[in-house]
């Protein structure tokens, strides 16, 4: 895959953030203010922001990175059909959009025929992941040396495939009417938790690691994934899960907070090697590694493993962590002497992403606090609003010549 092509992906991707961020903006202000007579379907809504974000945004954005690194590590040239996967991947992932925007997982009337297209458009995407495995796999069988990214890579995938599994099992709940309320929930957050905890953890410290060319370390890798593993049950409604399984996932939860930790703290030592958003994503991971200690205690886990501070939690994870990193990434790799990125995509990211993220903790905790859930709802929409231009901005940022970068930059800057 040639650079330009790489830089168009990763454009794509940015595309499909700025557009996934708008939708969220859209349900923030609509909490507020109320919904338009065009967006009324708040599941579906929903639906389609998280899944464009999952697939369109930092999925393309990871494989199209790790494509980007993987000759400089394995010193062998890409397979042929790269490109070509990578395409399928983009096209799928923003055909998710419209199929879950219009009625979720639900059924649509087309012609004479009623389909669930988010779980056609859902299915399609994983076809192309698996396309991605194999030519992943041709492209770093048998290497003599495997250096840690390529080493996070190979279990990021891993665990891509356990959590394409989960589908596989709703799909097959479905098809033998089987109504197991347990093993529902497991399936689903198999599915949808290890494919961001496992996959997206595991491939951005791949990432990190090989922007910073590091051929061999003792960093925890393989007991990182395996703790990783269980931490999907997490996600099942407290009601269902039975005590046993929960300390399982909560005493594995913990321990691979304290494995992140240590990537943590060596990524802090080299910040400078890094992006300047840096420090936004490792306070991200840090927030991400407090949570596990705290769900050590049942109770903590009972009162607020759903509802706004799973939606907190989430964006914690989402949003601070794997998205400022990946916007760091992008910045550094396609624009990095950008005026217009560092006087105004960096300062509205971060003060928008931080003010969002308040605000949703104050919803989370609005009903101990006494303080009116309105405030924090306005709080968490004005923060969305700045994430969403900042997002904005880099997509301009990276479609513009660099010589209208600097003019836009002088443009918008105070006399
Ligand atoms: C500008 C940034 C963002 C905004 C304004 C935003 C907004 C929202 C809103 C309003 C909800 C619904 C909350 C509720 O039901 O109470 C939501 C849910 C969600 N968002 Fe975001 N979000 C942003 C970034 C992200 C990112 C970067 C990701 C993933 C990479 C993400 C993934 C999700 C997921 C998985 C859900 C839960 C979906 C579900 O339960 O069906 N969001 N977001």
């Amino acid at each position: 895959m040639s650079s330009q092509q790489t830089r168009w992906f990763l454009v794509t991707a940015v595309a499909a953030l700025v557009l996934a961020a708008w939708t969220g903006v859209l349900m923030r202000f609509g909490m507020v203010y109320g919904f338009p007579s065009w967006a009324q379907n708040f599941g579906a809504m929903r639906h389609a922001h998280s899944h464009l974000m999952y697939f369109g945004w930092v999925t393309l954005a990871l494989m199209a990175l790790i494509w980007a690194d993987l000759p400089r590590l394995t010193g062998r040239q890409l397979p042929r059909g790269v490109a070509v996967q990578m395409m399928f991947t983009a096209m799928m992932a923003l055909l998710s959009f419209p199929a879950f925007w219009i009625n979720g997982y639900g059924l649509t009337t087309v012609g004479a025929a009623r389909l669930p297209l988010g779980s056609m458009a859902a299915t399609l995407n994983g076809l192309t992941w698996f396309v991605f495995m194999a030519l992943y796999v041709r492209a770093t069988r048998r290497l003599a040396v495997r250096p840690p990214s390529v080493q996070l890579w190979d279990w990021a995938l891993a665990l891509l495939a356990l959590a394409s599994t989960g589908a596989i099992g709703l799909i097959w709940m479905v098809a033998t009417n089987a109504r197991e309320p347990l093993f529902q929930q497991i399936f689903l957050h198999l599915f949808l938790d290890l494919f961001a905890v496992g996959w997206f953890t595991l491939a951005l410290l791949g990432v990190l690691w090989a922007q910073l060319n590091v051929q061999q370390s003792r960093l925890p890798i393989f007991s990182l994934a395996l703790l990783l593993t269980p931490t999907f049950l997490l996600g099942v409604s407290p009601g269902l899960l039975p005590t046993s399984l929960f300390w399982v996932a909560a005493i594995a939860n913990a321990g691979a907070a304290l494995l992140l930790g240590v990537h943590a703290m060596q990524l802090w030592r080299r910040r400078n090697e890094l992006p300047t958003l840096t420090w936004l994503t490792l306070g991200g991971l840090a927030s991400v590694i407090g949570v596990a200690f705290l769900l050590l205690l049942p109770e903590v886990w009972q009162r607020f493993a759903s509802g706004q501070m799973r939606v907190f939690y989430l964006h914690i994870f989402l949003l601070v962590w794997v998205s400022t990193a990946l916007v760091g990434q992008l910045q550094d790799r396609l624009a990095p002497a950008s005026s217009l990125i560092h006087r105004w995509v960096n300062p509205l990211w971060v003060g928008g992403v931080v003010v969002m993220v308040v605000g949703l903790l104050g919803l989370g905790l609005a009903p101990w606090l006494g303080t009116p859930m309105l405030w924090w709802l306005h709080v968490s929409a004005w923060g969305s609003l700045a994430a969403a231009l900042a997002a904005t901005l880099l997509l301009v940022a990276l479609l513009s010549p660099a010589p209208a970068r600097t003019a836009l930059a002088a443009a918008m800057s105070p006399q």
